[in-house]
């Protein structure tokens, strides 16, 4: 009896501890699902939806600047500043978004030569960046706003015109 008593313990105290181990890798793989962030999952599972997405957010920033610079919006420093970290946020994650079987599909505007030219096409992000945080920093009013944009759009058209397929 006294033995039947030990192996009872122990088959519980085993089955203990793998479901402590199980339950441990679950909760660490849930939370790395939760850090990693949904837009990261949603950019894995269709980048060309992500970019597109990224680069309209881009779009709506340049046309509210634009608006500004135009005279047609009053200047607004909260909104200028906002607009520039988007662009250099989206130069950050744009790189990242164009693997190899993305070249066609989901009504994509990139064009081929992003992948026979990648080394340039990730280089251009690079400055785009650089150009955008410098614009952040820099911009206190409407005539500062008027010659850094200057400056970040010119990255805008200078890509599309190589790597975006041209809208007539
Ligand atoms: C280094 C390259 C690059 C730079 C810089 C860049 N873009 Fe783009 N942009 C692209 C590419 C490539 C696409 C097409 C993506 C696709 O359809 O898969 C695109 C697409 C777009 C679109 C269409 C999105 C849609 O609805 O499909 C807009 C709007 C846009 N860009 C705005 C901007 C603005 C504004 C800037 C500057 C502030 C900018 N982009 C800077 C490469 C760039």
């Amino acid at each position: 009896m006294v033995f039947a008593g030990d192996w009872t313990n122990i088959e519980r105290i085993a089955q203990g501890d793998y479901y402590m181990r199980f339950t441990t890798a679950f909760a660490i793989a849930a939370v790395t699902a939760i850090a990693f962030g949904a837009t990261a999952v949603v950019a894995q599972q269709d980048p060309i939806a992500a970019r597109k997405a990224i680069m309209k957010a881009n779009g709506a920033s340049a046309g509210a600047i634009g608006k500004m610079v135009k005279g047609e919006a009053p200047f607004d420093l909260a909104v200028a500043k906002k607009a520039f970290a988007t662009f250099a946020d989206a130069a950050a994650k744009m790189p990242d978004l164009f693997p190899a079987n993305s070249k066609t599909g989901g009504d994509t505007e990139a064009l081929p030569k992003i992948w026979e030219d990648m080394a340039d096409f990730k280089a251009k992000f690079v400055k785009f960046g650089a150009d955008s945080k410098d614009a952040e920093a820099a911009v206190k009013d409407l005539d500062s706003l008027k010659v850094v944009l200057g400056v970040v759009g010119k990255n805008c058209g200078g890509c599309h015109q190589t790597y975006r397929v041209k809208k007539s």
